[in-house]
């Protein structure tokens, strides 16, 4: 049985060729940074042209990988929710043409719920009940996850999303796009102690997150109190603190409020997903918490933390149902 899956909900073209084992056998990625870097952040219009230009190659390359042709192909996936509209379409479309032309059928899944799955996928083997953190750069929610294809939200960020914050703090700091990870490095070599930022809900009994009161915090800290603008600050050891008291801060709340869902759920799995689960300090401060809670931790490795088709695999669990998209099948930008 194979599939061949797309994902293009944000500013990753991707095609993954897996079987129902699952086994990854082709997961390709074109990143798109390049083209978005002149504008600081991703641009939806640009992000939708380039998808629209490197689908196609990304799955020929998807199947040579795979050693596989088209005719082979078993079933057709793509995520169609959530993500920037446009973009989402071109992968929608595509995966409905090719559905079409191979005349096999059409399966859609949830970004978000893929990123979970993309624990399990590494994992090799079963990961449910857990409960489930995607922290990325449009998204930061825990979910108590009973089975691969149910989620219930148990809370999400009422403003931006962390790796949004990382982002948008990488540019109060002028240290460019993407901003997570240019961050991370400035702050290796900075202390994360020298300035107390806003930490928000972290001693409230529910599980909510917000992440602008922390950005704006930083912002006055490097331009002054009510100041939003100003030169960004040169390199050294002002610009890596901040950058350290940040990250820590964003890492403190993370781990936080995935305790308080662990120990509200009673469930002793976590699996995390989304970007931001790149970053060294929140592994290590999620390993750390893990650990004491007494807690299985399930992180995927790097190329299956950020956008990716393979993650896609959770497709399986829909063929095992029968639950099949219909030709008309639209992409859906909101959240779940
Ligand atoms: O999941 P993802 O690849 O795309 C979606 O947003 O769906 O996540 C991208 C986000 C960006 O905001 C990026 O800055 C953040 O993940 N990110 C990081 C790191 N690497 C990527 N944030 C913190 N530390 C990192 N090392
Ligand atoms: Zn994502």
């Amino acid at each position: 049985m194979l599939f061949l899956a797309l994902e293009t909900s944000c500013d990753e073209t991707s095609a993954a060729v897996f079987t129902d084992e699952p086994r990854v056998l082709s997961n390709i990625v074109a990143s798109q940074t390049e083209r978005h870097l002149p504008f600081g952040g991703v641009v939806p219009e640009i992000a939708a042209r380039a998808h629209l230009q490197n689908i196609l190659p990304v799955v020929e390359q998807a199947l040579a990988q795979a050693n596989i042709t088209l005719a082979e192909i078993d079933c057709v996936v793509v995520h169609n929710t959530p993500g920037l509209v446009g973009a989402l379409l071109i992968g929608v479309s595509t995966a409905k043409m090719l559905s079409l032309a191979l005349d096999v059928p059409l399966i859609a899944v949830n970004h978000i719920a893929s990123h979970i799955y993309a624990c399990r996928l590494a994992a090799g083997r079963d990961i449910f009940p857990c409960v489930g953190m995607v922290v990325s750069g449009g998204h930061t929610a825990l979910f108590h996850c009973p089975e691969p294809l149910k989620m219930e939200l148990l809370g999400g960020t009422r403003d931006d999303a962390a790796g949004e914050a990382f982002d948008k703090v990488a540019a109060i700091l002028g240290l460019g796009f993407p901003g997570g990870p240019a961050l991370e490095r400035e702050a290796a070599s900075g202390s994360a102690n020298v300035y107390p930022l806003p930490r928000s809900f972290i001693h409230e009994s529910r599980i909510e997150f917000s992440f602008s009161g922390l950005k704006t915090a930083v912002l006055y800290t490097v331009h002054g109190q009510g100041v939003s603008k100003g030169p960004t600050p040169p390199p050294g050891p002002f610009r890596s603190d901040v950058a350290a008291s940040f990250q820590q801060a964003v890492v403190d709340v993370l781990v936080s409020k995935s305790r308080q869902a662990l120990r509200q759920t009673g469930l002793n799995r976590l699996a995390v997903g989304g970007g931001v689960t790149a970053n060294r300090t929140l592994r290590a401060g999620l390993e750390a918490m893990a650990a004491k809670e007494g807690v299985e931790l399930f992180i995927p490795p790097m190329n299956l933390c950020t956008d990716n088709a393979a993650m896609a695999a959770l497709a399986i669990e829909k063929w095992k149902r029968g639950e099949f998209a219909p030709l008309d099948l639209d992409a859906e930008p909101n959240w779940m």
